[in-house]
């Protein structure tokens, strides 16, 4: 088990952070009247949140939500709001999201608008949301327009990352966690780097993935801690961002549903070695070790069904272009990463072979 400050609270972490649950509750609930928000995927195992927080005499009133996606909608914040009202969670009261990314994305703003924003805790049930969504305090909706374009800076008090709850999760969900963890190797480099470049797929070599998510989730704690806001341009919260400006156009691209996150992100982090050769000077070896991996996990190399034209129209669209064009997070090496303005032919290029599944 870990724990890391991550103002305003703590992201506690490993087997047994669930047990720790008790000691680590924010003092100021004690006695008070709060909501579980849950992922119906983890409904039947909400056991080992609910005792510690009566044991505290807090009062707590469970909702149960549809996990995934499709639940991060203004109809999920009224269904909260509505609960909570109904118990009685007051301005001191607190909410404890408990499910997928998906999960504590939508019920973490439904604390940051409750009662204009009562405190919560993030207890993270997908391997992704363990070393990724629940961490660093963004909420969000989704609409019709896209993903997360409407939501709250509203970091929890606490964040219990227990991969006990991963027991029951399907595989396309740990590939979909496993991306996340390559990118976190990338950025890590060193040691994390040559255990992520020996992992086997998941869930088998379940206690080396666990230890390199553990890496994985404090390496994110740290950089938003230093950076919480997304304010350094030049590294920071942005770096975070290492295969998602290719990852996050190809899932635009593909649609709802086709193609998990991670494994968008798994073809991005190729395209972004890619570049970081030509551009950086990236060792080729780093790109094969990323492309064996992926082979291994049975992860795409390559999404041959996408329209180039496409997947470029949202490439532009991305959240980080500036004046100067699109600003890429490339590696000099693993451990390294540097924002680089990259070429459009080379953008190119790099878009060719995510299309092309004949790249050896
Ligand atoms: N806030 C952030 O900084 C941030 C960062 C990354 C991703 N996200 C968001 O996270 C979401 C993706 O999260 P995700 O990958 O966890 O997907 P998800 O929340 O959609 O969950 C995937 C599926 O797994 C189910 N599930 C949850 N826990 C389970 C368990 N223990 N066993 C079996 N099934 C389980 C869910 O019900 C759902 O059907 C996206 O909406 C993304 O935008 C947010
Ligand atoms: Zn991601």
């Amino acid at each position: 088990m870990w724990s890391e400050a991550l103002p305003p609270g703590h992201v506690v972490g490993g087997r047994g952070a669930l047990e720790a649950f008790g000691q680590r509750l924010p003092r100021a609930w004690r006695g008070q009247r709060g909501l579980v928000v849950a992922d119906a995927a983890v409904a039947h195992r909400l056991g080992v949140v609910e005792r510690p927080l009566a044991a505290a005499g807090a009062q707590v009133a469970r909702l149960v939500l549809p996990g995934g996606e499709a639940s991060k909608t203004w109809a999920s914040i009224e269904a909260i709001v509505e609960a909570a009202l109904a118990h009685g969670v007051r301005r001191h009261g607190f909410f404890v999201a408990v499910g997928g990314g998906a999960l504590t994305d939508v019920a973490g703003f439904a604390a940051a608008v409750y009662l204009r924003g009562v405190s919560w805790a993030a207890v993270p049930t997908t391997l992704l949301g363990q070393v990724d969504a629940a961490i660093g305090g963004k909420t969000a909706l989704d609409g019709p327009h896209g993903k997360n374009l409407v939501g709250a800076f509203h970091p929890p008090l606490l964040v219990l990352a227990d991969p006990w709850w991963l027991d029951t999760l399907p595989a396309r969900e740990w590939r979909s966690g496993a991306g996340e963890v390559a990118k976190a190797a990338l950025l890590l480099g060193g040691e994390a780097w040559a255990a992520l470049a020996a992992l086997p797929a998941p869930p088998a070599g379940r206690a080396a993935l666990e230890q390199l998510a553990g890496a994985a989730a404090r390496h994110k704690v740290r950089v938003v801690a230093a950076d919480p806001y997304e304010r350094q341009p030049d590294g920071g919260r942005a770096t975070l961002n290492l295969g998602h400006t290719l990852g996050h156009a190809l899932e635009a691209a593909a649609g709802m549903g086709p193609l998990a996150h991670g494994e968008a992100v798994g073809i991005g982090l190729l395209a972004a070695c890619f570049l970081s050769e030509a551009v950086l000077g990236l060792d080729p070896s780093v790109q094969a070790g990323v492309r064996a991996l992926l082979q291994r996990w049975d992860m795409p190399t390559a999404v041959p069904a996408l329209d180039a034209r496409a997947v470029r129209g949202f490439l532009t669209k991305d959240k980080k272009t500036t004046a100067e064009g699109l600003r890429w997070v490339l590696l000099a090496a693993p451990g390294e990463p540097r924002m680089s303005v990259v070429p459009p032919a080379l953008v190119d290029e790099a878009l060719a072979r995510a299309l092309d599944p004949g790249v050896p």
